[in-house]
């Protein structure tokens, strides 16, 4: 059976509710410049529309953590792909992920951050899969809390497919 996509959540929606984390991330950092760093390759869509709409001074940038293979299942196995560019110390950083799901690759992430002595670390995730955590990982910042669905569109992909989709979609007809 081919796979098929339902919408989840319309574009509308998230385009609504990236400027309102938007908003309240810029009150919070009031004063202060925000170092975003993006979990590639899903984060890059939400963290691109999300620092459009963040009024405080940004900089930014790009990580990549892996755990996943070409399917729906995490292998488990954390890596550091890509790593910074930039040094993270006495910055204000703001991790900016696509979906958390076991907290796995965040709790890992967080945790190696944190021994680089940023001024501060918050998480900011577009999805988030409550029912699935393994790992402990507190969020700052969440876009959604979604049920267990394997998800695709705005960055996230299912083998690498369906990131460009403006919206956030249900993949149906996969085991
Ligand atoms: P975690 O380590 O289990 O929290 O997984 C985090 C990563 O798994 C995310 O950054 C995604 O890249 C991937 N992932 C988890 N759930 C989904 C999903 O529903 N669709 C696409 N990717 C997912
Ligand atoms: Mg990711």
């Amino acid at each position: 059976m081919s796979e098929t996509i339902r919408v989840l959540i319309p574009e509308e929606e998230v385009d609504k509710r990236i400027r309102e984390l938007g908003e309240q991330i810029s009150k919070e950092y009031e004063g202060k410049q925000i170092h975003l760093i993006c979990v590639l390759k899903g984060g890059v869509f939400f963290m691109c529309e999300l620092a459009k709409r963040i009024t405080v001074p940004v900089s930014m940038d790009f990580m990549c953590v892996g755990s996943y293979g070409d399917g729906t299942k995490s292998s488990g196995v954390v890596r550091i792909a890509k790593d910074l560019d930039e040094s993270i110390e006495n910055k204000e950083v703001l991790i900016v992920e696509d979906i958390i799901d076991s907290g796995n690759t965040l709790y890992y992430l967080m945790d190696v951050l944190h021994r680089r002595h940023p001024a501060s670390i918050r998480l900011c995730t577009l999805l988030d899969k409550p029912d699935r955590r393994v790992k402990d990982v507190k969020v700052d910042y969440t876009g959604f809390e979604i049920p267990d669905e394997f998800v695709v569109g705005y960055g996230l992909d299912y083998a690498q497919k369906y990131r460009n989709l403006p919206y956030i979609g249900i993949v149906e007809g996969v085991e």
